[in-house]
């Protein structure tokens, strides 16, 4: 089994991947660390994160099983991401991985932005995760200070807003809604209202 995620900027939709994962015994893939990845690498060799050339070579030469997750998870790593995922080459770079991921049995659970259009149009089950900009900016300040980082709700609703614009509008597998998506609204819920709705969604589509 498959099952796609996709949504914005801290909607939610991480944590109900890992544990649907869990819940169905299917392996679990962050998209967005590779392209976080590709940032960092672009970051680390000192150029800017709008380098199309850099962005390339650093999607091309990525190593997806050597991920620090701590050290890509910042602010500014999360920002210089959805420039380098606009450009169409490394998009390209890092299709195969994920969907050679998404084939091996038992199946998996990916999420991004783009899994349920581009990566895995024929997905057992597709979700999108949205909330309310607000509210994804409470939860990922709150996150920023569990880990010991500046988490200001207005500095992060501002960024949240600016990637949700930038990934949107961009033309290569922009974030959209498949038309066969559920819509999986968790402004209101709380992790286990929101793992518990992404259950009921699974069972619905596997019963259909
Ligand atoms: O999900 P996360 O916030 O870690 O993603 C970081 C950035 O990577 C996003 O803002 C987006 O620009 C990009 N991304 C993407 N496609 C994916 C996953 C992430 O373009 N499938």
């Amino acid at each position: 089994m498959i099952i796609a995620i996709d949504g914005p900027a801290a909607s939610g939709k991480g944590t109900i991947g890992k544990r649907l994962a869990a819940h169905y015994d299917l392996r679990h893939l962050d998209t967005g660390l590779l392209y976080r990845a590709v940032a960092k690498a672009v970051l680390d060799s000192g150029a800017k994160p709008d380098d199309t050339q850099a962005a390339i070579a650093a999607a091309k030469a990525l190593d997806p099983s050597r991920f620090d997750e701590a050290a890509l998870k910042s602010a500014a790593v999360g920002e210089a991401a959805s420039y380098v995922s606009a450009i169409p080459e490394v998009r390209a770079a890092l299709v195969g991985f994920q969907r050679e991921f998404a084939a091996r049995a038992p199946g998996a659970v990916l999420d991004g932005r783009d899994i349920g259009t581009v990566i895995c149009p024929d997905a057992d089950v597709k979700i999108f995760v949205t909330a309310a900009p607000e509210v994804r900016a409470k939860r990922r300040a709150a996150e920023y200070r569990a880990a010991g980082k500046d988490g200001d709700e207005a500095t992060v609703l501002a960024d949240i807003r600016k990637r949700d614009e930038r990934d949107s509008s961009r033309s290569a597998s922009p974030l959209k809604q498949a038309d066969d998506a559920v819509l999986l609204d968790t402004t209101n819920l709380d992790v286990e209202g929101s793992v518990a709705a992404a259950v009921r969604i699974v069972e619905s589509c596997l019963r259909h």
